[in-house]
């Protein structure tokens, strides 16, 4: 069976190291309140001369190192990302340029934290589809970007980085067993963006009702992991890690005892890089696999859940 194999990831974050403390001496905020609420202790913002398309680039230099490739090897790049560099074109093509491919598949998807999962799950598709052989697969955001300071409601709960994955089509047991992808535009208003070339002119700021999405979260996230894990024909028992988009550390709790995963199961990077977007998943999944936790076999769940709201997860053997 022809699967797309994680074969190297890879990740980046900008220079600036923000804790609680030192937001909290330009918002009406504190560092007990954050932890409590949320879990994050520390970001990172992206400044001068850090944009969604260079950390991107950076996550997806260390991702084809570890994978052992050549750039050139890449046939297909997915940049998962709703902070690009320009409207257009797709940031993913300045990526390409920075990586010296001269001819490739690259564009941009936009599903908000969501995106990863989504982009993953293309990919998966078209290397099973044999459209190549090797695809990058990026989420990058700049969310400080499109904070608004001034709303303490939201605007401690973000931050800036990227993670990348190469993905490679092979013959066997390991890849991605299964991805399941959800939308439903209802819910626009519970969090969006209040801006846009269409609408306004203008890039505008980010807008949340977060007890309401909190709700939702919960409820959607366990669902989509338990169809991915049925689809695969796994149960809970069978899951060695659960690497999860890292909003707020009370929704992955939640979310575990709902399903009835161990804790101890759970990547939790919420703490250090707070909420990435389309980011975290890959990151979290590069911190992991650097440190040692994740191995070669091991039997994977991602999930996200954002702006849309858009949904989804996946169930790979690593
Ligand atoms: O990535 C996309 C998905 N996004 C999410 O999953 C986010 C989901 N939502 C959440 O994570 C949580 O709802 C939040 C972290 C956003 C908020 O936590 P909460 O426990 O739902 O707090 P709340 O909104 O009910 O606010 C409680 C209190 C309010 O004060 P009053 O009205 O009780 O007096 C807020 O004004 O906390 C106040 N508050 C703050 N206080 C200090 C809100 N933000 C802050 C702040 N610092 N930064």
């Amino acid at each position: 069976m022809r699967r797309a194999v994680i074969i190297g990831t890879g990740s980046a974050l900008p220079r600036r190291r923000v804790t609680n403390a030192e937001l909290s001496k330009t918002v009406d905020t504190s560092d007990e309140w954050i932890v409590e609420r949320t879990g994050i202790r520390a970001r990172y913002i992206a400044g001068e001369g850090e944009t969604t398309a260079t950390l991107a680039t950076e996550a997806a230099r260390k991702a084809i190192e570890a994978a052992g490739i050549a750039p050139s090897d890449i046939g297909l790049i997915i940049l998962a990302t709703a902070t690009p560099d320009q409207t257009f074109p797709a940031s993913a093509t300045i990526v390409q340029t920075a990586l010296g491919i001269d001819d490739c598949v690259s564009f941009d998807l936009q599903a908000v934290c969501s995106g990863f999962l989504y982009a993953l799950s293309v990919a998966d598709s078209m290397l099973r589809g044999g459209t190549t052989k090797h695809a990058l697969v990026i989420g990058a955001e700049t969310f400080s970007r499109i904070l608004d300071w001034e709303d303490r409601t939201t605007c401690v709960l973000f931050g800036d980085g990227a993670g990348a994955v190469v993905l490679k089509a092979e013959e066997g047991v390991r890849g991605v067993l299964s991805t399941r992808l959800h939308a439903d535009g209802r819910h626009n208003q519970l969090l969006y963006v209040d801006g846009g070339p269409s609408t306004t002119q203008t890039v505008g700021k980010l807008r949340m009702k977060g007890q309401e999405v909190f709700r939702h979260a919960v409820t959607n996230l366990a669902q989509v992991l338990r169809e991915v894990m049925e689809d695969a024909g796994l149960t809970v028992d069978d899951i060695d890690w659960v690497v999860p988009h890292q909003a707020n550390r009370r929704i992955l709790d939640a979310t575990a005892r709902k399903l009835g995963l161990a804790a101890e199961r759970v990547i939790i990077t919420v703490d250090q890089h707070a909420n990435t977007s389309a980011a975290s998943v890959p990151l979290a999944l590069d911190t992991a696999v650097r440190d040692g936790r994740i191995k070669p076999g091991d039997l994977l769940v991602l999930e996200a859940m954002g702006g849309g709201f858009t949904w989804g997860a996946a169930a790979i053997r690593y």
